[in-house]
């Protein structure tokens, strides 16, 4: 079966071509440049810029996979969660083909499509595992009981992880998006400054990163007060240590209540390289851990066309009454 995925919830415009579960091309065109400027992503601007390239990432998607429209069978499209006008550019887009093409659609929640991303490139990794996700929108502890059965162990009170990058960044005056250049500041830096780790109730899988967030602001704002000299190096350092160790505690302890002995680290702040250090460290070794290579960990329609194939298979279907839904809709 071929099936064309697409995904324009935020600032990506993304299809890929899938025959079932493989990927055979995936294009993704990113407006990151568009958006730094603002510091952030401006809703309208996506919109227009999605509406803008949508035609020629899927025909770029078409031409790589070396197939024809008319060789599809199947459409899936991120309906959920997202900017609503971003979303909307993808799933009228999706409908019109499919109708046009007398084919299925299938609706996909991104999340979904962020907890199989692992398994695109790991044909080894299959249910049952847990996913730890971290990501701009969100920070979770999933048990994946099957490909379509999702456990939610555990998430973010408040702020997402990369959320908290991005809002740490900007105290310190670098760019959108914060996680890469926190990365790089907190590699010349020490973790000299004691920021506060939030672990909530002592068993509890869930997450809360706005303390910290705080606490750098009040650091910043502290240390510009005693006309001191603030290294951006060092509070970066300190900040991503402090809450990777608090993700790391916390993925020990869902694989130990759960005693799944699969891990998938998945979304934008896995691409972080001290992040998959600590994983590898720290997590139990008798755990297998899978990530997705660093174009699947941010967002991607590859990883839209795994999840709907396997909730088509499952037997999900959408009509042409689906709407886009802005708040996540269910996983
Ligand atoms: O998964 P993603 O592309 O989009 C969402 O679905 O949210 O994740 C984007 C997030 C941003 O907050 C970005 O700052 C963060 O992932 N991120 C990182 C790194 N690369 C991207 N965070 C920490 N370290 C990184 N290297
Ligand atoms: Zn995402």
């Amino acid at each position: 079966m071929k099936i064309l995925a697409i995904e324009t919830s935020c600032d990506e415009t993304a299809a890929a071509v899938l025959e079932n579960e493989v990927v055979i091309s995936s294009e993704i065109y990113t407006q990151i440049e568009i958006h730094k400027k603002f510091g952030g992503v401006v809703p309208e601007v996506a919109s227009r810029n999605h509406l803008d390239k949508i035609s020629k990432v899927i025909d770029k998607a078409i031409k790589n996979a070396d197939i024809k429209l008319s060789d599809l069978d199947l459409i899936a499209v991120t309906y959920t969660p997202g900017l609503v006008g971003a979303l909307l550019v993808g799933v009228s887009y999706a409908k019109a083909l499919a109708y046009s093409l007398g084919i299925d659609l299938v609706a996909v929640n991104h999340l979904n499509g962020h907890i199989l991303s692992a398994l695109i490139e790991n044909k080894e990794l299959r249910p049952p595992f847990i996913t730890l996700l971290a990501s701009g929108g969100h920070t979770m502890l999933i048990e994946v009981r099957d490909y379509t059965d999702f456990n939610v162990l555990g998430k973010s009170r408040d702020d997402a992880l990369g959320e908290a990058f991005d809002k740490v960044a900007r105290l310190l005056g670098e760019s959108y998006p914060g996680g890469p250049q926190i990365e790089k500041l907190a590699k010349n830096g020490k973790n000299t400054i004691e920021f506060p780790k939030s672990y909530l109730d002592k068993d509890s899988l869930d997450f809360s990163f706005s303390g910290i967030k705080s606490a750098v602001l009040n650091y910043i704002n502290t240390m510009k007060m005693k006309n001191l000299n603030i290294s951006k190096e060092d509070v970066a350092s300190s900040f991503q240590e402090a809450v990777f160790d608090v993700v790391v505690d916390k993925t020990n302890l869902a694989v130990k209540k759960t005693k799944i002995k699969r891990l998938a680290v998945v979304g934008g702040v896995a691409s972080n390289k001290r992040l998959r250090e600590l994983i590898n460290q720290k997590i139990d070794s008798k755990v297998d851990i899978y990530y997705p290579s660093l174009k699947y960990c941010t967002d991607n329609a590859a990883m839209i066309g795994i999840a709907g194939y396997y909730s088509y298979i499952n037997g999900n279907r959408a009509d042409l009454t689906l709407n886009a839904i802005a708040t996540n809709a269910k996983i």
